[in-house]
């Protein structure tokens, strides 16, 4: 094959998201190998390409994909994470130079991002998240992009054509050495689970705590749309609230058992918090509700012997206002927290994540893409060590929404509705706004029981309470 008519680029996994990724590259105007495991799969993705079909090469070895491949090669991994990409670049890494490129673009764990990236010294490597799901993969996905820099520069031409355009800016950018694409997709899953945890909660209250139907709950989110919280996730909020079930005719979300899926990328961002002293209160309670959601028979149980939690909310004490103002103070701290833990991570590898670059790639294509993320890209742009919160813009928010927010949640707890993620974020709100804690007592405890010693606020220098040597 001669080099002009070869692939720009190669993929392996023809799976949801590697075949959508594979349209979207030869689209436009990349040709590129392909190879699936099963043959089968690249025969029926080939046939089925359309008018794409002409730049798109099937291949059904590793051999004749790497040779259908311009030099220096660039190979895509869209296999599910861990063995399966180990399995892969065994097999690959015989076959390539050593200038070439293995792209691993699946949900990763940054730990093993990193450490292929220490073992391969044959091979180049580079790990980048993919954000959008099978229509962002499709049309435009959000990119982050991890591993040495003059690698990434290598494909983010192919990269930034296919990503997401926000006003006409590509959403993909290299955001560091090692892992840092995958950490920073992990996080931005951890701050989805929140977001959609949150959401989930001012549901819960309209549909429990104020007896409305789907419909109408479909027509709030709607609402709230045009608004602050402008964003993919309450567009699609009200979409799938306001859908009929095909059999019944039901509202189909009415139908759907209250028990949440997950795939591990927000239990990794909850882990990997605790390792960094991150906190991130908002986006791991979303992660407990998300394992609670799937005790279904002990809940079920709980019901029986307690009683139903959820009661009425008398109507007069919830507005539409209220319920959107609350949820705009969670989703700021939600997303403040996310900021803060990248921060603590760039800081602890010596990666100099791009914050504001950060806050900008998510601004299209992925699924927390939305409106406030531009106006963090800018607040970050001003100060990128200041806690999200405390830029003006966003400290307005939370002035005017945190009452809400704080009625909110005690009519939560009045009336028995869990709202984790909210209340956890109002916890950190008033945690961040109290000069004088109460860790002071932690501390007398610590030095008593463990004479662990304190720092004095008077400047006397003793270090050790009166109870010194009265301990256990
Ligand atoms: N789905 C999403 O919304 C989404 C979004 C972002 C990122 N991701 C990530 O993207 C990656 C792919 O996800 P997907 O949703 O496209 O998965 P999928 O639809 O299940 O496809 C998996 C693909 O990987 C291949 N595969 C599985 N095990 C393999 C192995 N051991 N060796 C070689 N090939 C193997 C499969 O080949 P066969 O056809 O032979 O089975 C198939 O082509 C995952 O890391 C996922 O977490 C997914």
């Amino acid at each position: 094959m001669a080099q002009q008519d070869k692939a720009k680029i190669g993929l392996i996994g023809l799976g949801t998201m590697g075949s959508a990724l594979a349209l979207n590259i030869a689209e436009k105007g990349f040709p590129i190998a392909v190879w699936n495991r099963r043959s089968d799969a690249t025969r029926t993705f080939h046939a089925e390409a359309g008018d794409l079909a002409e730049r798109v090469i099937p291949t059904e070895s590793y051999e004749e994909l790497v040779a259908a491949i311009e030099k220096p090669r660039a190979i895509i991994l869209m296999v599910p994470a861990g063995a399966p990409v180990d399995e892969q670049i065994a097999a690959l890494r015989p076959l390539l130079d050593a200038d070439d490129m293995i792209i691993d673009a699946g949900n990763a764990n940054f730990h093993d991002t990193n450490r292929r990236v220490r073992e391969l010294d044959d091979v180049s490597f580079l790990g980048i998240g993919v954000s959008g799901g099978e229509a962002g993969a499709r049309h435009g996905p959000a990119i982050m992009g991890g591993g040495e820099k003059e690698l990434w520069d290598r494909v983010s031409p192919i990269l930034e054509a296919i990503s997401a355009k926000f006003k006409g800016e590509p959403c993909a950018a290299w955001m560091g050495r090692e892992g840092a694409g995958h950490f920073v997709k992990a996080v931005h899953n951890g701050i989805e689970y929140a977001d959609m945890q949150m959401i989930a909660e001012v549901y819960g209250v309209m549909r429990d705590g104020l007896g409305m139907k789907a419909d109408a709950i479909g027509d709030a989110f709607a609402r709230f749309n045009e608004g602050a919280l402008q964003s993919y996730l309450i567009e699609i909020s009200s979409i799938v609230t306001k859908a009929a079930d095909k059999h019944t005719g039901e509202p189909m979300i009415d139908l759907i058992l209250d028990k949440a899926g997950q795939k591990g990328t927000g239990r990794w961002t909850a882990i990997e918090a605790q390792h960094l002293a991150a906190p991130i209160p908002a986006i791991e309670a979303a992660v407990v509700a998300r394992n609670l959601s799937s005790r279904v028979a002990a809940r079920r149980e709980g019901e029986e012997l307690f009683g139903a939690a959820p009661m009425q909310i008398p109507e007069s004490t919830v507005s539409d206002e209220m319920l959107e103002r609350a949820l705009i103070a969670g989703k700021v701290l939600c997303y403040a927290q996310g900021f803060d833990m990248i921060a603590a991570a760039s800081e602890q590898f010596g990666w100099a994540l791009p914050l504001p670059e950060i806050a900008k790639v998510w601004r299209e294509g992925c699924i927390i893409r939305s409106a406030m993320l531009d106006d963090m890209a800018a607040a970050l742009a001003e100060d990128e060590d200041r806690n999200l919160m405390l830029a003006p813009v966003f400290a307005r928010y939370l002035r005017e929404g945190h009452v809400a927010l704080r009625e909110l949640v005690a009519l939560g707890a009045r009336y028995g509705h869990p709202m984790p993620a909210l209340s956890s974020g109002l916890s950190y709100f008033d945690t961040m706004r109290t000069a004088r804690g109460t860790a002071n007592m932690i501390q007398a405890q610590r030095d008593y029981f463990g004479e662990h010693g304190f720092e004095r606020i008077d400047g006397i220098e003793d270090e050790h309470g009166p109870w010194h040597g009265h301990g256990v």
